[in-house]
């Protein structure tokens, strides 16, 4: 199978990438389970962008948005590449309206968008289909793939590892010539080749025992661009979202996977102790609206003061029917639960949301491996920094698809005269048999997420980093053992990355002794000069 262009990953970064690239050439898009089994389709708040002067809220500017992101991001972001995707916010919005997303528009004048606000914003500038924006991008874009000839969307293929001329043992500049992908239904391993390669797969939220995350979520990308030798950075800024509906009726991991929007925040809901009181003012005066890092760290030190089990988002004093009609699928989803959520407050608590490091890019998705781009959440382009701005990311996605797309034609036309690409190896299944003992799967897997989610969470420590680096290890080696000695599944292959990019994690973090936005550690409870730059990691 060969491609002028092979997408892994059908979000909104790799769907918009294929829908441009289509243009130019052959496209396959892989993803490991159905095209809408993305972090994407589950996308709520909205995207952030600074629309044309006459469509955008008085007094906002690309300026507002550029200093809003840089804020959040405590000293991390790159500034030139903040305003480079920031400015083009418009540009993105009428790439998805043009695929068909349909956003909120104001009912009193239908041709403007109704505009939200979240965490960090210093004014209205979140677009959103109701309460499912992301939903709402990614059957648009899906639906507009299907009906493009130029590209094959192939589902049910999970990519296992990257292919390279390093990793093929030539000595000449490293480049990827195409994936070892694993057919799920067949179990057979196929070789996808391109020379021209997007990363598009999204996060690992699933590295924490409670995540907002869909399961895809599983940092595979993060995991083969390190096995290849390309550059990682700043993996100890995970985001915990601060509003995951706490339900102590549900069991495992499902007790916290439902988020709670931050719009909700932005159209005025309150967020309270059980008595009532306004704890996240305490540390900072925006309040329930202050950036993620902040406002998630005041619930867990609240939650550790008073020993509750969860605090309370209130919409209670909001006009009848004003959540039902502005959020409608958290007010459905709720009263699945039972609640009603203009009658009683919602119990929420922190849970595992956004990577905000990833495979290092320049600002147009290229990596250190050449031909090989990163686009969306498996990215680390400077934009987000030590911590996201709400509703960067899906913005970040689209523009990021473009910018790759034209980086791409410019520096890797097919040459005329290019050598003949070399024999790629089919991959050898040996003597491996079928996983027989899969609870030996099932339990690292669980022990891991666990472990993260004790160990290197909202609050860390050196003795606690340390304490999950020799678990890592050893969790590291079963994993091999089993990798190397079973037919592959989409289990095994999971775990194994889950456990790289948790390593990645946990190296990140103890290398960085200092506290800055999302990474927190009572060792080293400020901010420290010495450490005021990315956190890159090489593996050879
Ligand atoms: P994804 O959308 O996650 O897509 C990843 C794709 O890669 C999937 O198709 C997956 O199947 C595929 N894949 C992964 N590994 C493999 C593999 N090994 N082989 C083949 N395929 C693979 N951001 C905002 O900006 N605004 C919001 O309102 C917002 N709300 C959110 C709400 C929730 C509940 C969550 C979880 C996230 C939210 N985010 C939001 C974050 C945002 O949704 C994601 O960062 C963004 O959608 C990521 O897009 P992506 O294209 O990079 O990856
Ligand atoms: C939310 O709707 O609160 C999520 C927004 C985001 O993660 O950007």
């Amino acid at each position: 199978m060969s491609s002028d262009f092979l997408v892994i990953g059908s979000g909104i970064a790799g769907l918009s990438f294929a829908l441009r690239a289509a243009a130019h050439g052959s496209v396959t898009v892989l993803c490991k389970g159905k095209l809408l089994d993305s972090n994407t389709a589950w996308a709520q708040g909205g995207i952030a962008a600074v629309l044309p002067e006459n469509l955008r809220t008085e007094g906002d500017s690309v300026d507002l948005h550029v200093a809003d992101t840089l804020d959040a991001g405590a000293g991390l972001c790159n500034e030139e590449v903040v305003r480079t995707i920031v400015g083009e916010g418009a540009a993105a919005i009428d790439d998805l309206v043009g695929n068909g997303a349909d956003f909120d528009r104001e009912s009193a004048d239908p041709a403007r968008f109704a505009l939200g606000k979240e965490g960090g914003h210093s004014k209205r500038r979140i677009l959103h289909a109701r309460d499912t924006t992301g939903r709402e991008i990614a059957t648009s874009l899906v639906e507009q793939a299907r009906a493009n000839p130029a590209i094959k969307l192939v589902e049910d293929h999970f990519a296992i590892d990257l292919i390279t001329t390093g990793k093929l043992g030539m000595v000449t500049e490293d480049r990827v010539l195409g994936a070892y992908v694993l057919d799920r239904h067949s179990g057979e391993v196929r070789i996808f080749r391109s020379d021209r390669i997007v990363l598009a797969t999204g996060g690992c939220g699933k590295v924490y025992l409670y995540t907002t995350n869909p399961d895809s979520a599983t940092g595979d990308g993060v995991a083969m661009a390190w096995r290849a030798g390309a550059r990682i950075a700043n993996m100890e800024f995970i985001q915990f979202h601060p509003t995951c509906f706490y339900n102590p009726a549900a069991i495992g991991p499902e007790a916290r996977s439902f988020l709670i929007s931050e719009a909700v925040r932005g159209e005025g809901a309150t967020l309270v102790n059980g008595r009532g009181e306004d704890f996240v003012a305490r540390s900072d005066p925006r309040g329930a609206l202050a950036p993620r890092d902040i406002v998630a760290r005041a619930i867990d030190r609240e939650l550790k003061r008073t020993g509750a089990a969860c605090v309370y988002l209130d919409v209670t004093h909001k006009p009848k029917g004003f959540i039902r009609e502005r959020f409608p699928y958290i007010h459905d989803k709720l009263a699945s639960f039972g609640l009603d959520c203009e009658k009683e407050p919602i119990p929420v608590v922190p849970a595992a949301h956004y990577q905000c490091g990833g495979v290092v890019t320049d600002v147009d998705g290229k990596t250190s491996i050449r031909g090989l781009f990163a686009v969306g959440e498996v990215a680390c382009t400077g934009l987000h920094g030590a911590n996201r701005l709400a509703s960067n990311s899906l913005l970040e996605g689209n523009v990021l698809a473009r910018r790759a797309l034209e980086a791409m034609l410019r520096r890797y036309a097919p040459e005329k005269d290019a050598p003949a690409a070399p024999e790629i190896p089919a991959w050898e299944h040996g003597d491996t048999t079928p996983p027989d003992e899969l609870v030996v799967i099932y339990h690292n897997w669980d022990e891991l997420r666990r472990l993260m989610w004790d160990y290197v969470s909202i609050v860390r420590t050196n003795n606690r980093l340390l304490r999950a680096g020799t678990r890592l290890r050893n969790l590291r080696g079963e994993v091999r053992d089993f990798y190397w000695g079973h037919r592959l599944t989409a289990d095994i292959l999971e775990l194994r990355n889950l456990v790289a990019v948790a390593s990645l994690i946990v190296d990140c973090a103890i290398s960085r002794r200092e506290s800055r936005g999302l990474h927190h550690t009572l060792d080293y409870p400020h901010g420290d000069e010495a450490f005021h730059h990315d956190t890159v990691l090489r593996r050879f």
